[in-house]
């Protein structure tokens, strides 16, 4: 009930762009976002990177309703990547692809991507194309396709709720892409995704074990406890190296287990978001756990 009210509020536009312009929202939203700009992102990345941390630098915002809007999305990347080659840090990009104009024009989507994807990889790093509602997920897994022939330099996200990530992650290791596993933040419906949350763990888990067996550099993308415990347990009975798999976990979320699985000398990417369009990032996390309503009301009362 709590979960679907957040994600109803996470879609009214008015309130989004009151809550994004509120003084109060620094408050509340640092526990999830690095900060406005990039030079914030950028100090979170340098201190999580001494502290053997990975990150990738998310660019907040999405479903933008113009293509100069969807060009500044772009310019906003290619200033990150800048930034990570000359401070040579540990960091990817993570992108949405309607950030980038896919729902107005599939070919300057794709060109904006393809600039993203060609300058990582002058730099040596990836473009980390996240996965959005199930009816972008044949467009996006196409363009991350296209992206991987011309460059290399991407990692495609599959989402465990849905039906279709078996078949989806056996055609992506069969191209040698790389693969981001998460549970898949959005609401669904039955036809295409699983309705009981318990369902859809269980098929992370069987997805987790396929991509550890036949993957390339798989990330797994979960706090998820019970989870975690059964990748470490498969990655030591199938020798899995700690330098070709990853575990990636959220900003601000599970900061016990982000030290645990470090100490433990594994690699951990944490995915780090940053910008003014903070509003549907933030509502998504509180909607995962009510908890964090909470946090959040101690906050308010605190300012
Ligand atoms: P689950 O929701 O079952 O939570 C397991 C435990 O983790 C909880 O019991 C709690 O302890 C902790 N936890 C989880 N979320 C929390 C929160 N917000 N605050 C505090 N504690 C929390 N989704 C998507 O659809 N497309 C995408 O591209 C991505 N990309 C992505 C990248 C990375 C690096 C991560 C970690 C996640 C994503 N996601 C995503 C989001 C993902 O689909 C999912 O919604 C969240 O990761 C929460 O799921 P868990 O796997 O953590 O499990």
């Amino acid at each position: 009930m709590l979960r679907s009210s957040l994600l109803f509020l996470s879609r009214l536009r008015w309130l989004r762009r009151w809550m994004e312009t509120s003084p109060l929202a620094d408050k509340f939203t640092k526990r999830f976002v690095a900060g406005h700009a990039l030079d914030d992102a950028v100090a979170v990345s340098r201190r999580m990177n001494q502290e053997r941390i990975l990150v990738s630098l998310d660019h907040l915002g999405e479903s933008v309703t113009s293509l100069k809007e969807a060009e500044s999305s772009r310019d906003a990347y290619l200033s990150a990547l800048d930034q990570i080659a000359a401070l040579q840090l540990q960091a990817t990009v993570s992108v949405k692809l309607t950030q980038l104009g896919l729902d107005l024009s599939e070919p300057e989507c794709e060109k904006n991507i393809a600039s993203l994807v060609e300058r990582a990889r002058q730099i040596g790093t990836l473009v980390e194309i996240d996965m959005e509602a199930s009816l972008y997920v044949d467009r996006t897994l196409s363009l991350v396709s296209k992206m991987h022939a011309r460059y290399g330099s991407v990692r495609a996200v599959i989402q465990a709720y849905l039906h279709r990530s078996e078949g989806d992650i056996t055609s992506l290791c069969k191209e040698r892409i790389p693969v981001r596993l998460c549970k898949g933040a959005y609401r669904e419906h039955a036809g295409v995704a699983f309705p009981r949350k318990r369902d859809a763990d269980h098929n992370y888990v069987r997805l987790m074990l396929q991509l550890l067996d036949q993957g390339v550099h798989p990330a797994i993308a979960t706090h998820d406890e019970r989870i975690l415990r059964q990748v470490v347990g498969r990655v030591k009975k199938i020798d899995l190296a700690a330098d070709l798999f990853e575990f990636q976990m959220l900003y601000g979320v599970r900061r016990d287990l982000q030290r645990l699985l470090v100490e433990q000398g594994f690699r951990l990417r944490l995915y780090v978001p940053y910008g003014d369009a903070w509003y549907p990032y933030f509502m998504r996390r509180l909607a995962e756990r009510p908890a964090n309503v909470l946090f959040l009301l101690r906050n308010l009362v605190k300012s």
